[in-house]
């Protein structure tokens, strides 16, 4: 077989769907749009799942595209041969469009034509849903395959789980668009692991290429039985990376194009080899990995920065955790961003964002390291005092929540510094302080609202009041014409909609973020005044002048920049808002602009 990398791979699959009559879609955001129950995009099918269920897709009812995706779920087990933060998947649909025998027929042809992958049939297996109070066995998908040429001896009937693993039901959580799937494996030289070897053990005899979805199916209440869709779909689904180290052969999936490069990188900056020693073995893959998603997350369209909140801090997790292990290759943290420059170049085709955000990244990756070098350098001074002063082996649990507490120190830090001298942390002890003092939090912000904002509901006020800037610095240049017409906030950026009837310029864009950072670095307070309806209006406060409000209204006033009524809360003082910039600037309905925004320090 040739050797075939992400890029052809992707190529091929695109090419062979369009040929199908399918449209390309683009790579959607990394942060979903319709659905805050998870941080990430975590499934090629996930940003398409209001189609699924039947609303209607601009483009069309036979898609296809490749798609961004981030679970970190499984962070732990990174470093194996096959798990990764970040991925790719190669996915195509038809949404009420054909079914089952048009899809297989294009998957059989698709994996064994000499045009596209060119596998030999007996190589191929295939596992179909044994059927349950749900849905039946699917006899009509097994009959179909036969037909097309897999053996008998390699169609396996599975059911929703076996072996303790998901099997031949796909659904993306508790509640959503579900179905039946047909699973397609490659078969490797591997012998029979026993009488009972299928694709549902782990043996490594059968390696999963591709996934089609009968998505016949909805739950659309957690706990409640699934209900049949109007328009039955199909969706199928190809991990990119997985795929191309089974199709080369490839021990692990850190030998794809997509990662070795950034292997080399480290192999070169830290002098060691890879695949030699395991434990560096493993710190490279895992820097390797970790990097890669960093940057797919900082340059996304809706870029997020690292914080102690959602998917900031999980992005900082993986900062924080690819320089303890570029640490112990005695790797200075900074180089760690000739990595990141690997893959802003690799991906900037595919993902046109990673152009615009490349010295955005850059920097926040500085940022970030900088940060996290100060805390280490100062938890260490604190670490080494404490080490001095013991009598005992183990390490007080207080003392290292303190670590943490008060440097960021992350206990596992602790720990192997711990280990390097010969000691060890109490964890039990630490993880009673821990429960305690979020317990403390708890109860304390509870109170907090009277008195003032802290913690995570300062970070919505701060939004609030660039929601606020933003307006003024719109109608500022645009005219008093341009209204709001709608916000949406949540910890990590905000989403503000305005009526005006074009799209903004790259240079207008500029001019608005630079007005909002000017009026920030002002350091203006914010002022809160209560007052009647009449006195707002009179003042010239802007707002909706409907009672909705209770007859007294409250006024944010910020200078001589905005006066607005507004239910709050607010920063007082517009310093707290950091450098505000803009992520993205799109049409939401027709004469309405949306501009995503974020804010960081
Ligand atoms: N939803 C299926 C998967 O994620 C196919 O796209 O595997």
């Amino acid at each position: 077989m040739e050797n075939i990398t992400t890029k052809l791979l992707k190529e091929k699959f695109i090419k062979f769907f369009k040929e199908k009559n399918h449209v390309q879609i683009d790579s959607a955001s990394l942060v979903p749009d319709n659905d805050g129950s998870v941080l990430f995009t975590t499934a090629g099918m996930h940003p398409l799942v209001p189609y699924l269920l039947g609303k209607e897709h601009p483009q069309g009812r036979r898609l296809c595209d490749y798609q961004k995706c981030v679970r970190t779920n499984d962070i732990d087990s990174v470093g194996d041969d096959s798990h990764l933060t970040f991925f790719e998947m190669l996915g195509s649909w038809s949404l009420g469009d054909y079914f089952k025998n048009e899809i297989i027929g294009y998957s059989y042809e698709f994996l064994t034509s000499k045009d596209y992958l060119n596998l030999p049939v007996d190589r191929l297996a295939v596992s179909v849903f044994a059927g349950n109070e749900n849905s039946p066995k699917d006899e009509e998908t097994y009959a179909r395959w036969k037909e097309l040429g897999i053996k008998e001896e390699n169609i396996y009937y599975l059911g929703k789980k076996e072996n303790g693993k998901e099997n031949n039901w796909w659904e993306l959580g508790e509640v959503g668009p579900c179905g039946p799937d047909s699973e397609m494996f490659y078969i490797t030289d591997k012998k029979p692991c026993g009488k009972n070897c299928s694709p549902a053990c782990d043996c490594g005899r059968f390696l999963e290429i591709w996934n089609d979805v009968f998505m016949g199916f909805v739950r659309k209440e957690e706990g409640k039985p699934i209900v049949p869709l109007k328009d039955k779909n199909v969706d199928t689904g190809m991990g990119l990376e997985r795929t191309v180290c089974v199709l080369n052969g490839y021990k692990s999936v850190y030998e794809v194009d997509s990662l070795r490069p950034a292997i080399e990188i480290l192999e070169k900056l830290s002098g060691k080899s890879y695949n030699v020693v395991e434990e560096d073995t493993k710190a490279m893959r895992i820097i390797a990995d970790h990097l890669r998603t960093s940057t797919m997350v900082m340059g996304d369209e809706i870029a997020t920065t690292p914080s102690n909140v959602g998917r900031g801090y999980v992005l900082r997790r993986l900062i924080r955790r690819s320089i303890n292990f570029a640490r112990r290759l005695n790797i200075n943290p900074f180089d760690l961003e000739e990595v990141v420059n690997f893959y802003l170049d690799f991906f900037k085709a595919d993902y046109t964002c990673l152009q615009n955000n490349a010295d955005f990244v850059r920097e926040e990756f500085r940022k970030e390291v900088k940060k996290f070098n100060n805390t280490i350098t100062q938890g260490l001074k604190e670490f080494d005092k404490v080490v001095s002063d013991m009598t005992d082996v183990k390490i007080n649990g207080a003392v290292a929540f303190r670590l943490y507490d008060t440097f960021g120190f992350p206990l596992e830090l602790t720990c192997e510094l711990a280990k390097e001298k010969g000691l060890e942390v109490n964890v039990e002890e630490y993880n009673e302080c821990y429960k305690n003092h979020q317990e403390k939090s708890r109860t304390s912000s509870a109170g907090v609202f009277k008195g003032g904002l802290a913690g995570t509901d300062y970070g919505y006020a701060k939004y609030h009041t660039a929601t606020h800037l933003l307006l003024a610095a719109l109608r500022k240049h645009f005219g008093e014409g341009v209204l709001q017409r709608g916000s949406n906030i949540t910890l990590e950026r905000m989403r503000f909609d305005f009526s005006f009837d074009r799209k903004l310029t790259p240079e207008e864009i500029l001019l608005i973020e630079n007005e909002v950072n000017t009026n920030i670095q002002r350091q203006i307070p914010v002022i809160c005044e209560e007052m009647t309806l009449d006195e707002a209006r009179k003042r010239g406060a802007m707002g909706i002048f409907e009672n909705k409000y209770g007859d007294k209204v409250t006024v944010y006033t910020i200078g001589d920049v905005s006066k607005e009524i507004c239910g709050g809360p607010h920063a007082q003082n517009t310093k707290d808002l950091g450098y505000f910039k803009i992520t993205k600037e799109e049409s939401s309905s027709s004469g309405v602009r949306r501009i995503k925004a974020i804010l960081t320090d």
